[in-house]
């Protein structure tokens, strides 16, 4: 595994994980009345507390506009935990403890007098880690990035060089371009290392996708066939049932492909496909990545219309329920052009993989919320039994289950029992829950202590995320001007227009519905 947290033995006291140091510190959250904190940030915090896991010592203190106490700020937050905890119901006696280590700081994000007072607030804490050893999380627009990061190192919560860290760390959208990923990276290191910027990805922090370098580098049988040698095509699904829902507004400005492909698809992609790093490092784990990134196939305009689908919903039945088509839903122009779907075949240019196809596809409001990897093999020379049992025969085909189920299959050939030659395509399953039971740790708790821990490796570099959106942006440049044709639109319910069938038929392939195991 990429992380090294040990996450099923609490280590004694909490302050050290698996050799990483997990010094005293302050969690300071800006944007702390929105979602994510109350969705995300304080259930995660709160497991690796019950859990024993965080520091010995820390604060949260939440930073936000409107006007609370410490008091209802816990509250809001242990009705918010009531609904989104992983483990019901909430430990009383645990949340008393908890509750004890958040503070509320009102202010404004604009308004110098706010980061003065919450100096004071830290100030408070002591002279000590909690005041020196500083985590911002920058749960805010990343058009205030740059006046926040400005302001909490004018104020002397920030700084680049002493004996104590700060940290900050920041949520997608990245940017929504190169141009704009490129302007945040030089706003966010103006006052900062970059070794103190934590970009988040929270696919990063699934116990599935970190299980991919494990998967590969630690058993020998696989990699010797993880090339083009053994390796007919690769499938890459991240499928969901819901629809854009509320969040109308946000994705007519983000599409499928800056919000799950610039990011999450291009992540497991990187993973799948990256060479060996030289070590389990941060540095030498995000060099393969970009690598990795950089090999693939620069895209033409042309190139676009060829090997890149998009489509967006109609109306249309999921699970038996009328969804709205798109353009229908709250916040969206009626004539929006933006896609729901996409599907893109991607080839990397490197001694490993040359030839050999990725095929990428997500989407909303698709048939079944799953997420999976396929490495398909080459069949076998059409002789012996492939000859002789015709299509029966199918290539092996090994499936990375990253979430639900989440797992590993391996699908090979078996004989049907009897006295004539009948083949039937048979599975070995391996499952997470059986096999380590259901203790499944949220992609946040994961990455806040690796945060905390001051490790990058599951966070994005500068590069990685310049060189995602270079990728990105020669996509949208193939789209630009062109509207959306009736091939491009699929009912809600279904998997995606049929252009994305064509794009994979044109070379004998087809898509692999994601694997349901009861
Ligand atoms: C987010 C996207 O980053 O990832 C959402 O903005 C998407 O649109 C979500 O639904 C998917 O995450 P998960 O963990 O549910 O697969």
């Amino acid at each position: 595994m990429v992380s090294a947290v040990n996450n099923s033995i609490p280590t004694e006291g909490g302050n050290s994980t698996n050799g990483k140091t997990l010094d005293a510190c302050t969690i300071v959250i800006f944007g702390a009345s929105g979602d994510l904190t109350a969705r995300k940030l304080i259930p995660a915090i709160y497991h690796l507390f019950k859990e024993k896991q965080m520091p010995s010592a820390f604060r949260v203190v939440g930073f936000a506009r409107r006007e609370k106490t410490d008091a209802s700020w816990r509250q809001e937050l242990r009705t918010a935990l009531d609904q989104f905890s992983r483990t019901k119901p909430v430990d009383d006696k645990v949340w008393a403890a908890f509750a004890e280590n958040l503070f509320y700081c009102q202010g404004d994000l604009t308004d110098d007098a706010a980061y003065k007072k919450l100096e004071t607030q830290l100030t408070e804490f002591g002279s000590g880690p909690l005041r020196e050893n500083l985590l911002f999380y920058l749960a805010i627009s990343p058009s205030q990035f740059g006046e926040v990061v400005e302001q909490i190192h004018r104020c002397g919560l920030l700084n680049k060089e002493g004996a104590a860290w700060q940290r900050i760390v920041v949520e997608k959208p990245f940017g929504h371009d190169l141009a704009s990923a490129h302007a945040l990276n030089q706003e966010l290191t103006r006052y900062a290392h970059e070794s103190q910027v934590f970009r988040i990805d929270h696919y990063l922090g699934k116990e599935t996708v970190q299980n991919i370098l494990m998967f590969r580098f630690s058993n020998s049988i696989f990699e010797k066939l993880w090339n083009r040698n053994s390796v007919d095509y690769v499938q890459i699904t991240v499928s969901e049932k819901i629809g854009v829902g509320e969040r109308g507004g946000y994705y007519e400005e983000a599409g499928a492909l800056r919000d799950m492909v610039q990011n999450h698809m291009l992540q497991v992609l990187s993973l799948i496909a990256m060479e060996p790093p030289v070590s389990l490092e941060a540095e030498a784990v995000r060099d393969e990545k970009v690598k990795l990134l950089k090999s693939i196939r620069a895209l033409t305009p042309e190139d676009v219309a060829k090997q890149i689908v998009r489509g967006q919903y109609f109306a249309g039945a999921v699970d038996g329920q009328l969804r709205p088509g798109y353009r229908q839903e709250t916040k969206v122009k009626a004539d929006s052009n933006v896609e729901t779907f996409v599907a893109l075949k991607l080839f990397i240019d490197n001694w490993r993989w040359s030839g050999v196809p990725f095929y990428l596809r997500t989407g909303k409001n698709l048939p079944m919320s799953a997420s999976e990897v396929r490495i398909q093999f080459r069949p076998t020379p059409n002789v012996l039994f492939a000859a002789k049992c015709g299509n029966t025969i199918e290539a092996n085909a090994l499936t990375l289950r990253l979430q639900p189920n989440e797992g590993i299959s391996l699908r090979f050939n078996g004989k049907v029992p009897g006295t004539t030659l009948g083949a039937r395509p048979v599975r070995m399953h391996f499952s997470y829950d059986s096999e380590f039971g259901a203790y499944t740790p949220e992609a946040y708790e994961r990455l806040l202590l690796e945060a905390i821990a001051g490790d990058a490796t599951l966070f994005i570099r500068r590069d990685e995320v310049e060189t995602a959106w270079q990728i990105v942006d020669s996509i949208r440049a193939g789209w630009e001007g062109k509207s959306l044709t009736n091939r491009e639109f699929y009912s809600a319910g279904t998997w995606g227009p049929i252009a994305a069938d064509d794009l994979l038929a044109q070379s004998g392939h087809t898509w692999h519905e994601p694997q349901v195991i009861k």
